[in-house]
């Protein structure tokens, strides 16, 4: 049965994971540090942050620094997310991009999204984030 969320132990580490990261995020052109981690459904956790490039266009998000690493860090097409943890440096709100949402879904489609909202860090599915997702079948 797909898991549709996390314990808060498991949520505590992540989130305190990708704030981790946060230090290693190249961010000189926004000034908007992103760090970002994923656990996997084997209990694994790798971290990523936003990585900025002159031509704004190429900078890569946090979300999918993590992914991609996790990826080519040995995990494949074996990779199954069970949960994304995305915080930034000053603690304001910013959910996954659209761009995001959609690599997210392409490895946990039943992905658990942690992220901050106005107030409080939100839980919420990749499914409710991503609706009618793309898939090539
Ligand atoms: N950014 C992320 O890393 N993740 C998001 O979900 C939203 C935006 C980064 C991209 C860019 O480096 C900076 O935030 C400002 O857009």
């Amino acid at each position: 049965m797909p898991q549709t969320s996390i314990s808060a132990q498991d949520r505590e580490m992540l989130i305190a994971a990708a704030r981790k990261a946060l230090d290693r995020a190249y961010a000189r052109y926004s000034n908007f540090r992103v760090g970002a981690a994923i656990l996997t459904d084997q209990g694994e956790v790798f971290t990523g942050v936003n990585v900025e490039n002159a031509s704004y266009g190429l900078t890569n998000c946090a979300e999918r620094s993590a992914i991609f690493t996790a990826v080519q860090q040995g995990k494949g097409a074996r990779l199954s997310i069970r949960a994304v943890a995305v915080v930034t440096g000053d603690d304001v709100p910013c959910s996954p991009c659209g761009a995001c949402r959609q690599v997210i879904f392409e490895f946990g489609d039943d992905a658990v999204v942690i992220f901050k909202g106005q107030q409080e860090y939100l839980e919420m599915s990749i499914k409710d984030l991503l609706p009618h997702s793309f898939r090539l079948s």
